[in-house]
């Protein structure tokens, strides 16, 4: 793999899934889990296979259709879990076990009334076993967010002895901030022994609204794989969005990281996403919410008209949405009714479009968003109708 290739692990299907109310079938998984494959991303997260036999059926059927993704399932540090992840994986082409245990003080404290040292040992033992499905294992240090920096590199280096192939740090708890995620991962990086055989991943959590900070933050220091879901479903206040992350680096080719994403396939997988979990993407969501690429206000109306760029960073066919709106509501001012105008057939001089402009705002205190039909009707019903050219 080349040192500036981001890996996208996406567990729509696993920390997404797991969202009250978002709960899938088995056949909306497979149907998911095929665009993802083609979408480009490199681990699917299929699911936590010991949770329930429906989970089990759904990574065992994804593992048979998934044709170039690694196909991944969520464990515990406990044997049965690793053993049936295991047994559900094993029609995958390249699997990987996830498995892991919480590292802070609270974790160890409260959860497993244990030692920092029994978590070592639960953990070695867990990679180990793991290792005796699959080649390829993931470890995550639960909470590593608010973990102790230098315990965390010593479990770190334990399970990378025992054969961890992915080293996930998450930020299960959305804590961190971006400067303290991104120094987290260097101090691994840089005290880490063994790091050099591992990937460190970054997995960040949306409580505070930073988890895509986080995870960019991970990858400039040194992190090579992002975990994400698309539209950011997931636990809580949600993971980090994948369309997110996926833009950023491709909007910033300065950094020099890149993903191997279809970005013009970000919109409809949005689609999908939302629409098989009855899941609604708030209109000003990033990149694909539907006022991602619409414009209201006059001055920026103006402005796109004359040149996209001034009011857009990013062209919306590269992430497969058609093209920039123009909304017309009362704030749109007279090049937006023009514009709006031409696009339905009429060219207006400037004198029309001063007496039709009048009427428009009129009209559009009234209603919140002006549309084509309300455009012919306003036309249709001005003294200067019969004046007006087609265009
Ligand atoms: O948020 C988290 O810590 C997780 C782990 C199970 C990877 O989802
Ligand atoms: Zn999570």
């Amino acid at each position: 793999m080349s040192d500036n290739k981001v890996q996208i692990f996406d567990t729509t299907l696993r920390d997404g899934e797991q969202v009250p109310g978002c709960k899938l079938n088995t056949e909306q998984k497979l149907i998911i889990a095929e665009q993802l494959d083609l979408l480009g991303v490199d681990i699917i997260e299929a699911g936590f296979p010991v949770s329930s036999p429906g989970d089990f059926k759904s990574v065992e059927e994804i593992s048979k259709i998934v044709k170039n993704a690694t196909v991944c399932g969520l464990t515990r540090s406990v044997e049965n879990d690793i053993k049936v992840a295991g047994e559900a994986l094993k029609y995958a082409k390249t699997p990987r076990i996830h498995t892991g245990i919480g590292t802070s003080d609270s974790h160890i404290k409260f959860k497993f009334k244990s030692t920092q040292e029994d978590v070592i040992e639960r953990a070695v033992k867990a990679v180990s076993y793991a290792k005796s499905f699959v080649e390829d294992v993931e470890f995550y240090a639960e909470d590593a967010g608010r973990t102790d920096n230098e315990y965390l590199a010593r479990v770190c280096e334990a399970v990378i002895k025992a054969g961890a192939t992915v080293l996930n740090i998450p930020d299960t708890t959305g804590y961190c901030l971006p400067s303290e995620y991104g120094a987290k991962i260097k101090y691994l990086k840089e005290n880490v022994k063994g790091i050099d055989k591992a990937i460190l991943s970054c997995h960040c959590h949306n409580d505070l609204g930073l988890a895509t900070a986080n995870s960019i933050e991970g990858v400039i220091n040194g992190a090579r794989q992002i975990e994400c879901t698309i539209n950011g479903i997931g636990e809580r206040a949600g993971n980090t969005a994948l369309e997110e992350v996926v833009m950023i680096l491709k909007q910033h080719p300065y950094l020099n990281l890149d993903t191997g994403i279809q970005t013009e396939m970000l919109y409809g997988m949005s689609q999908l996403v939302s629409d098989s979990m009855g899941i609604y993407t708030q209109p000003n969501k990033a990149i694909v919410g539907a006022n991602a690429f619409a414009h209201s206000s006059g001055i920026h109306q103006d402005g796109v008209i004359k040149n996209r760029e001034t009011y857009e960073i990013m062209d919306p066919k590269d992430v497969g949405v058609t093209e920039s709106a123009i909304v017309l509501t009362a704030r749109s001012g007279r090049a937006a009714l023009a514009y709006r105008a031409k696009n339905i057939g009429y060219e207006l001089t400037k004198l029309q479009l001063d007496e039709i402009y009048t009427n428009f705002l009129d009209f559009a205190d009234k209603k919140k968003e002006v549309d084509d039909s309300d455009i012919h009707q306003i036309i249709e019903n001005s003294k200067v109708y019969s004046e007006i050219t087609s265009a």
